[in-house]
C-alpha cells in the first residue's frame, strides 16, 4: 500500500491538525501511524485519542497495533505493559491510551502532549 498525498501530508505535519474528507479514505489508518511514530520519536511521552464510541476507540489501538506489529514488532512492550484492546506501550516508555467519550468531551482533564480526535465534535 502506498500513501495518498494528504496522507504523507499528515505525516509530516507539526501541530495542530484538521481533517476534513470524505467516508473511507483512510483518515484513522494515517493517524494511527502517525501516533505510532510519533511514540517512536518521544520517549516516555503519553498520547490519548477520545472518539465518540467504544468500536471507534478500539479501532485506533489495533491500527496502531497493526502497525507496529508489521513493521516494528520487537518495540511493543510485553508483559504486565503489554498490548490491550484500549492500550498500546511500547519500550521506550511512550503509549496511547484510547478512550470513547461520548460527544463532549468531558470525561478526559489530562493534558497529554498529543491528543487525536476521531471524529470529534468541534
Ligand atoms: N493510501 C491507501 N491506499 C490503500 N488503502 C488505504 C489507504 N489508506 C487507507 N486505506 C484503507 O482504507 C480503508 C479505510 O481506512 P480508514 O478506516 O482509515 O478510513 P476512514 O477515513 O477513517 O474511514 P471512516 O470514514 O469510516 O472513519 C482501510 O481498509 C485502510 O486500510
Ligand atoms: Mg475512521
Amino acid at each position: 500500500m502506498e500513501y495518498d498525498n494528504w496522507q504523507k501530508e499528515i505525516l509530516k505535519a507539526e501541530g495542530d491538525i484538521l481533517v476534513n474528507t470524505g467516508r473511507q479514505v483512510g483518515k484513522t489508518m494515517i493517524f494511527s501511524h502517525k501516533i505510532a511514530q510519533y511514540m517512536m520519536d518521544n520517549p516516555n511521552h503519553q498520547v490519548i485519542v477520545v472518539s465518540l464510541t467504544e468500536d471507534q476507540a478500539q479501532l485506533i489501538i489495533i491500527m496502531v497495533l497493526d502497525y507496529l506489529q508489521k513493521n516494528f514488532k520487537n518495540i511493543i512492550q510485553k508483559g504486565k505493559n503489554k498490548p490491550t484492546k484500549s492500550r498500546i506501550w511500547i519500550k521506550n516508555g511512550a503509549h496511547v491510551i484510547s478512550r470513547p467519550v461520548g460527544n463532549t468531551g468531558d470525561a478526559v482533564r489530562l493534558v497529554p502532549p498529543l491528543i487525536g480526535g476521531d471524529k470529534r465534535n468541534p
